[in-house]
């Protein structure tokens, strides 16, 4: 019998997916797969939007951002009888393995399908790079150089009126974002949820920085680390300097993916396939020291994702 084999895009976007959904779907059908996809993530598949893809269908998309199954917040796809329905859509259509291109929060839900006795394979796609047992998910690159990009740009007017500027990224919990974007930018600060911070200590050295004639300052801030807006007027009147924010917010999370968001999302992808046709499930792809592995989901979404301590220091030891 023919494997079923349905793709799914639940959560936010990342730019890199439809490069993933497009490996999926040829290795897919290159391995005597038929392959379906779910539009609107979670929603779309408790609704029975599910449709047969074939390789015409995933043409042109390789350097689109977003994802062409589209995507949804599903808050249904968390109740008992939400869970029942997708489920029940899945069975109808004869589904034998669900791939779920996504983060956490998906794969906490495809667990739950599994265990409703249809077999999943998870692909870790998301610009906050927080997935447990994964050194880089498909998107971070791209939101990473977008990210340095716009500070690039924000450095000329930061130099230009010697002003400090407090650059909020994204990153609902973890700093992984924030720290690299900080460190490929010279950021002089970069503040993340994971390390507590002393905003008089930070005042401080600002004050001292001044003093050695330094004119102007970026701090990279991840969005779950506090409010830019709340701080800025504080170190303003601390320091004596005008501080403005700027929220990068959605452009980090769309635009072309990166070559290597592209890449890693054909390699994640077709390494999906090879999963399936090897009978393996409940499993999660994940690229772990330059090589493409998988661990049991359970483990990844029980596990929390450790800042890289070195690489945080150093970044912090640079920017004396
Ligand atoms: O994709 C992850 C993320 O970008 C977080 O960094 C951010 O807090 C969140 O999504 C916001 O997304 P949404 O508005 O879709 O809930």
């Amino acid at each position: 019998m023919t494997k079923r084999v349905a793709v799914i895009t639940p959560g936010g976007d990342a730019p890199g997916i439809n490069a993933c959904i497009r490996a999926i779907v040829r290795k897919g059908i290159h391995s005597g797969f038929d392959i379906f996809g779910i539009y609107r993530g979670y929603q779309g598949l408790i609704d029975g939007e599910i449709i047969r893809l074939n390789r015409r269908s995933v043409s042109g998309i390789i350097h689109h951002g977003g994802t062409i199954l589209k995507t949804t917040r599903s808050q249904e796809i968390k109740t008992p009888p939400g869970l029942q329905k997708a489920v029940a859509s899945l069975k109808k259509h004869l589904i034998d393995c669900l791939v779920i291109i996504g983060g956490d929060g998906s794969f906490a839900a495809g667990l739950k399908i599994a265990r409703q006795g249809i077999p999943v394979i998870g692909i870790p796609a998301t610009i906050d790079n927080d997935v447990f047992g994964n050194d880089e998910t498909i998107g971070f690159d791209t939101a990473v150089n977008t990210a340095v990009e716009a500070i690039d740009k924000i450095r000329d007017t930061a130099a230009s009126l010697d002003r400090i500027f407090i650059v909020e990224v994204m990153g609902r919990e973890h700093g992984f974002l924030a720290l690299a974007v900080g460190v490929a930018s010279g950021a002089e600060f970069i503040i993340i949820p994971e390390k507590k911070y002393n905003l008089n200590r930070i005042c401080a050295e600002l004050i001292s920085h001044k003093a050695g004639k330094k004119t102007s300052e970026i701090i990279v801030f991840s969005e779950g680390a506090g409010q830019t807006a709340e701080i800025a007027p504080k170190i303003e009147k601390a320091v004596g300097v005008p501080v403005r924010v700027s929220v990068l917010g959605y452009i980090q999370r769309g635009g072309a993916p990166s070559a290597r968001s592209r890449i890693l999302g054909t390699m994640f992808g077709a390494y999906a396939v090879g999963l399936i046709k090897h009978g393996l499930k409940n499993r999660v792809v994940v690229l772990k020291d330059n090589s493409l592995s998988h661990i049991a989901m359970q483990k990844v979404i029980s596990g929390q994702k450790q800042m890289d301590n070195k690489f945080h220091d150093l970044a912090k030891t640079l920017a004396q």
